[in-house]
């Protein structure tokens, strides 16, 4: 048996949960995952239910879970809320509060949407390479942090860029393992011409290749991995890097693809329990409408399988629902987002109802 939390959360979170359930659902049968599926509040709809974005019921049924699969959260509706208290603020705590540090964010372009990328074909067909993004430390939690009045009289903001020897190493040792069952290439991105801690992150990466043979391991600094990225991305396979700098590239890789709604994204603990939800937001300018993208949210469900449940039908499933991807869009659906004609696209619904009949099919 293994325990699953579904948290939807607010926006079209809801609508792209109600059909990776159904993927779910259907998996569960077809493979015997013994999947035991509870529920849970978070963001704007636990705010509005509770007063805060990650109550203490979900915090629990989190810490309990085996793995976890998120809609999105976030939107105006909450924006005049104080900063600590907004819908974000409950993403932030749940990977924070189960120690979430490892970000795993593919970038694949499906050739059935390669019109959707901004890129020429020849740069950009057949992509696939993978982020893997420090997701608890770096600047974006480092202490001290604030707004103050410096001697000079002036107001002043500060964070600071703080990474431990532990902390590289564990996310440096996701990368590696994640390099050796891809091509075998990791690049690790760093700003080590600058900065002392990426300095340090670079010796210590350096050092963990040994343990590490069959991965050929290269190094980059942050600004021309950008430029890299748009100029011949596919000279990557699993790049890793820091929280900020993974922050950006992540989004920069994403947009290579052309479509956010295929993207899903895994948050991953020291004992592969996870936490798996699409790349983008919650869209809360079509929210309600039935119109968007199940799909990125189907494809997180596929990589909860492979990653955190990991028993041998939960792999099995995991390809079941990449493949049945493949033929929903072999087929010509098309959600808005990625309809290359205007107004022929299907629903939300039916796209999920699609997925859910392929899986049927390749049995
Ligand atoms: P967004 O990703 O929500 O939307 C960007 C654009 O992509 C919008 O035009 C939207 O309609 C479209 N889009 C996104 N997902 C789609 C899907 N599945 N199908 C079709 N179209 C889709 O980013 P935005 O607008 O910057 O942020 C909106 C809210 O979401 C903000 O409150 C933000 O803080 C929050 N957010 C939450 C994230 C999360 O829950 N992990 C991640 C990013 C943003
Ligand atoms: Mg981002």
């Amino acid at each position: 048996m293994s325990s699953v939390l579904l948290l939807p959360g607010d926006g079209i979170g809801p609508e792209i949960m109600a059909e990776a359930a159904k993927v779910l659902d259907r998996v569960d049968q077809l493979f015997g995952l013994d999947l035991q599926i509870d529920h849970g509040l978070v963001g704007g709809a636990a705010i509005d239910a509770h007063g805060t974005p990650l109550p203490d019921d979900t915090m629990a049924k989190a810490h309990a879970a085996d793995a976890i699969l998120l809609g999105a959260v976030g939107g105006p509706k909450w924006d005049a809320i104080e900063a600590g208290k907004r819908p974000e603020n409950g993403l932030l705590g749940l990977r924070s509060g189960l120690q979430l540090f490892a970000n795993l964010r593919p970038a694949i372009l499906y050739p059935q949407l390669a019109a959707a990328s901004s890129l020429k074909p020849e740069i950009v067909s057949g992509l696939d390479i993978l982020i893997v993004r420090e997701l608890t430390g770096g600047i974006y939690f480092g202490k001290p942090r604030g707004v103050h009045v410096n001697e000079a009289g002036d107001r002043e903001g500060f964070n600071t860029y703080r990474y431990s020897e532990p902390e590289i190493r564990r996310i440096a040792a996701v990368a590696f393992e994640a390099a050796r069952k891809r091509s075998g290439r990791l690049c690790s991105v760093d700003k080590a011409n600058v900065l002392e801690v990426t300095r340090l992150w670079r010796e210590i990466v350096t050092s963990m290749a040994a343990d590490y043979p069959d991965v050929e391991l290269s190094h980059m600094y942050v600004d021309n991995a950008a430029m890299q990225l748009v100029r011949a991305p596919k000279q990557f396979d699993v790049i890793v890097t820091g929280n900020m700098f993974g922050d950006i590239l992540s989004d920069e890789a994403a947009m290579l693809t052309g479509s956010i709604g295929m993207l899903p994204s895994a948050s991953l603990d020291a004992n592969n329990k996870g936490m798996y939800e699409p790349c983008h937001g919650s869209a809360p300018d079509i929210a309600g409408r039935g119109v968007a993208n199940p799909l990125a949210t189907i494809l997180s469900a596929a990589l909860m399988l492979r990653y955190s449940l990991r028993s041998e039908a939960a792999l099995k499933a995991a390809d079941a629902i990449e493949r049945a991807v493949g033929t929903v869009l072999d087929q010509g659906l098309r959600t808005a987002d990625i309809a290359e004609v205007p107004g022929q696209s299907v629903s939300t619904a039916r796209m999920g109802e699609a997925v859910v009949a392929a899986l049927a099919l390749d049995e």
